[in-house]
């Protein structure tokens, strides 16, 4: 799949070499100079992964099995060398690109979120399910109340002009407050930005304003991994926000997943599902997934 996914967050990646995965692709991510890189990791002599043994000498990494200089990125005729991806590292975490194509706007939308808001890196959890079905929890209209107890207004979507999708809707949250009775609830602007089949940014507008993003990479043939950041708006708090703030956010977040990861992980799509009105969204989604394939 084309387009950028997140790979680690920054403070797991602190050894010179370091592993990382997108779908089939072995990635070497390698920190030099202050800078990190990434680079397919597969040695073009006889297949090692260069991240399992590896060391960086002279600008290569020497390959773990037969000790051969791999040099990094350059094409040159007859060098052994492997080729490098885009790495995009804002506000702690690890996005690598697979293919030159399908930005979609990413790197400057994350870019100008890490200069407006004060961003906490939340955690990762590994999930037996495809990416595409985490991500498309964003466009899942009727799963948010069946699953989360949220009730929405009727999603919209649209392409952004730089190849994102967005879907909007307003949401209506249970405020939990005793005092309001049963038919208590606070609404909140909800826009949803999708850059990749793994990569989602939601952005919240309630009382209090915060944005999630969430990566949805995959690791093996039906498995991914989740991470999770939050964001809040650096304007009118100039101080990063306390945790007691993102602390419970978080565990909201963690608490939303397992509550999704019991439906994907024992999902089985029917080969001819009997899609509905309200699943449009999802086959938006879906369409767009299917103009990042590369195979
Ligand atoms: S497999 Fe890398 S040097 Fe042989
Ligand atoms: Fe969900």
């Amino acid at each position: 799949m084309h387009g950028w996914y997140q790979v680690a967050f920054e403070r797991d990646v602190m050894a010179e070499l370091t592993p990382a995965r997108i779908g089939g692709r072995s990635i070497v991510l390698v920190r030099a100079d202050g800078a990190l890189r990434a680079f397919d990791a597969v040695c073009p002599h006889r297949g090692a992964h260069l991240a399992y043994g590896g060391r960086l000498a002279d600008g290569a990494i020497v390959c773990p099995f037969h000790g051969y200089a791999i040099r990094l990125g350059s094409d040159r005729l007859g060098s052994l060398c492997v080729p490098e991806y885009a790495v995009l590292t804002v506000a702690g975490m690890v996005f690598v690109r697979r293919s030159a194509a399908h930005d979609n706007g990413w790197a400057a939308y994350v870019t100008a979120l890490a200069r407006d808001h004060h961003v906490v890196n939340g955690f990762e959890m590994s999930v037996r399910a495809p990416m595409q079905t985490v991500i498309e929890n964003a466009f899942d209209q009727r799963h948010f109340h069946a699953v989360h107890g949220v009730r929405t207004d009727d999603f919209s979507v649209h392409a952004h002009e730089h190849g994102a999708l967005v879907v909007e809707s307003t949401f209506h949250v249970p405020s939990g407050d005793p005092r309001g009775g049963a038919e208590a609830f606070v609404s909140a602007a909800y826009r949803a930005f999708v850059v990749s089949p793994g990569l989602v940014s939601v952005e919240l507008r309630g009382a209090t304003p915060y944005t999630v993003i969430t990566g949805a990479t995959e690791t093996a043939p039906g498995e991914c991994v989740v991470r999770l950041t939050l964001a809040f708006p650096r304007a009118g708090s100039p101080s990063p926000p306390p945790a007691r703030l993102y602390e419970p956010l978080l565990a909201h977040s963690r608490r939303g997943l397992d509550e999704d990861r019991i439906i994907w992980e024992h999902l089985s799509t029917p080969s001819a599902p009997r899609w509905m009105p309200a699943d449009e969204p999802s086959l938006a989604f879906f369409a767009f997934c299917d103009a990042h394939r590369d195979d």
